[in-house]
């Protein structure tokens, strides 16, 4: 969807739809500057909402029929309670009236931004979170589908405002394509399907998007691996015909050298069987989003770049595919990481710490000033958490505070789980260093982040967000289709921005 300003009046816009921001006041929806716009001086209108007991809840619609204005159409989007509206409600109103402009067929919709004393926030934020909710709602899929291509419905989504507010909003719309972008990416990766996105195939994305993008990208070759004696990247990958990669972006900071330098590090297994330890048949398709920690860093990355974020910034995707083979690494085996620790594989279904941590060893080489990581790392997580909160691990308050805010703002929330020696312990290892598994389910994301710390020098601040709930979802949301979240993108460029500084 592409976005515009405009500061023609509603009645007069060119376009198929008008959307209206509607607040609810005493029980009631509330006109406002409609009431004469839809040439209801004596009420009429007011009196068929009422009636029809449109009350201006958040995310409720209204459509009305406006004979003698350009566009026809009127969509009543009701907001709730002006004072209740945070930038969620935004997002998710402007959702719904994206999907509803979708289904009245409308190409080009536009939007009465409502008066500056009405909502809570400045134009340049108003306008983010509604173009970011317009576009997230409606993220393109069904590339794979034979049927023929149609065009995208609405196209476009111009804001009508006073010419004084032009400069404001569109500020806000630029930060949101970029965020835009970066969510589309991350949903993209995760919705393609395993036998066409393999590790190879990630990172051939990877360094087209970084081309398009002006990233720097290395991409490491199984040889290469090898050399870094990169134990836990290749014994994880090398039950799989397709073998793994270790993918490399980079984006330099505006202002050079000296301004902050941030890892980034994301799960990348392309599929999950489990490996030697298989998991059960029932719901395992639902393994091909097991990427989705790396989607969300490749995502974070470029909306870094477009945003052209101050901060000297790495980006690190430990790509691999666990399948059950006659090469396949076993229970019992003991694998040699990158860092030199050994660790016994108990169980070949805790593969992502293991690529995680010959990728936090590669990060931690270039001295970085943060270090955060995104995986899809344990069931346990979801069962602790659901669906709604990805849970948060690390070992400094600074980049906690950080991904803490940057959740809250983004709507990509996070808990922050406990990580303390008790978890460290439980997994070290009785015939090597460490052990890949901890007990069982029992805080099973913990001892799963205190497997990660071990790969993590001590003095350098990290943090870790276990995305196993939140990177897909299995039903529509106002913001997102059922599929890839593209959960992290957001989030992590966000927090990106706030150490920043
Ligand atoms: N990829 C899974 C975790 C996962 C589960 C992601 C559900 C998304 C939804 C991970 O590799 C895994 O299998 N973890 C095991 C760890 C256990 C063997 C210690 C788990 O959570 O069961
Ligand atoms: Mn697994
Ligand atoms: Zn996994």
């Amino acid at each position: 969807m592409r976005f515009s300003v405009s500061k023609t009046g509603p009645g007069q816009a060119a376009g198929d739809l008008v959307v209206f921001p509607v607040f609810r006041k005493k029980d009631k929806a509330d006109l406002g500057p409609l009431r004469k716009l839809a040439g209801d001086g004596h009420g009429g209108l007011q009196k068929i909402i009422d009636s029809a007991g449109f009350t201006a809840t958040a995310e409720k619609t209204f459509p009305v029929h406006c004979p003698g204005t350009s566009a026809g159409w009127y969509l009543l989007v009701g907001m709730g309670p002006a004072d209740e509206v945070g930038l969620q409600t935004l997002r998710n109103c402007a959702g719904v009236a994206a999907k509803e402009a979708r289904k009245m067929k409308s190409a080009r919709v536009l939007l009465a931004v409502p008066a500056a004393k009405s909502i809570n926030f400045d134009d340049t934020t108003f306008a983010r979170c509604w173009a970011e909710g317009s576009g997230m709602a409606l993220s393109p899929i069904g590339e794979l589908k034979t049927a023929k291509k149609k065009p995208q419905l609405p196209g476009r989504l111009t804001f009508l405002a006073d010419a004084k507010r032009h400069r404001g909003l569109r500020a806000g719309i630029v930060e949101a394509e970029a965020n835009l972008a970066g969510c589309f990416f991350a949903r993209e990766l995760v919705n393609a399907p395993p036998n066409i996105l393999t590790p190879a195939n990630m990172a051939t994305r990877a360094r087209a998007m970084a081309r398009r993008e002006g990233l720097r990208c290395k991409v490491l070759l199984p040889a290469e691996l090898e050399k870094f004696k990169m134990g836990g990247l290749l014994g994880v990958g090398q039950g799989s015909a397709n073998p793994p990669r270790l993918i490399v972006l980079e984006h330099k900071a505006p202002s050079g050298a000296k301004a902050p330098k941030i890892a980034l590090v994301g799960k990348g297994i392309t599929f999950d069987t489990g490996g030697i330890s298989l998991k059960p048949g029932a719901g395992m398709d639902l393994m091909k989003s097991d990427m989705g920690g790396a989607a969300a860093v490749l995502g974070a990355a470029l909306i870094a770049a477009r945003r052209k974020l101050d901060v000297n910034l790495t980006v690190i995707v430990p790509a691999a595919e666990n399948m059950p083979d006659g090469k396949a690494v076993k229970p019992a085996d003991v694998i040699t990481m990158a860092s030199g620790k050994t660790v016994e594989v108990l169980n070949t279904d805790a593969e992502g710490r293991l690529v995680l941590a010959d990728a936090l060893w590669y990060a931690g080489r270039g001295k970085p000033d943060f270090i955060i990581d995104a995986a899809t790392l344990t069931g346990a997580c979801v069962v602790a958490l659901g669906h709604h909160f990805a849970g948060l691990m690390g070992n400094s308050g600074l980049v906690i505070d950080a991904i803490r805010q940057a959740g809250g703002e983004t709507f990509e929330r996070v808990w922050h789980l406990p990580l303390v020696d008790e978890h460290k312990d439980e997994v070290k290892g009785t015939w090597s260093d460490l052990k890949n598994l901890g007990r069982g389910r029992e805080g099973g994301a913990l001892s799963a982040a205190a497997f990660l710390a071990a790969f993590v020098d001590d003095e350098t601040p990290w943090a870790h967000v276990d995305i196993a709930g939140t990177a897909y979802t299995d039903s529509a949301k106002p913001t997102c289709p059922k599929g890839a979240t593209g959960f992290g993108a957001r989030l992590l460029a966000r927090a990106v921005e706030i150490l920043g500084g």
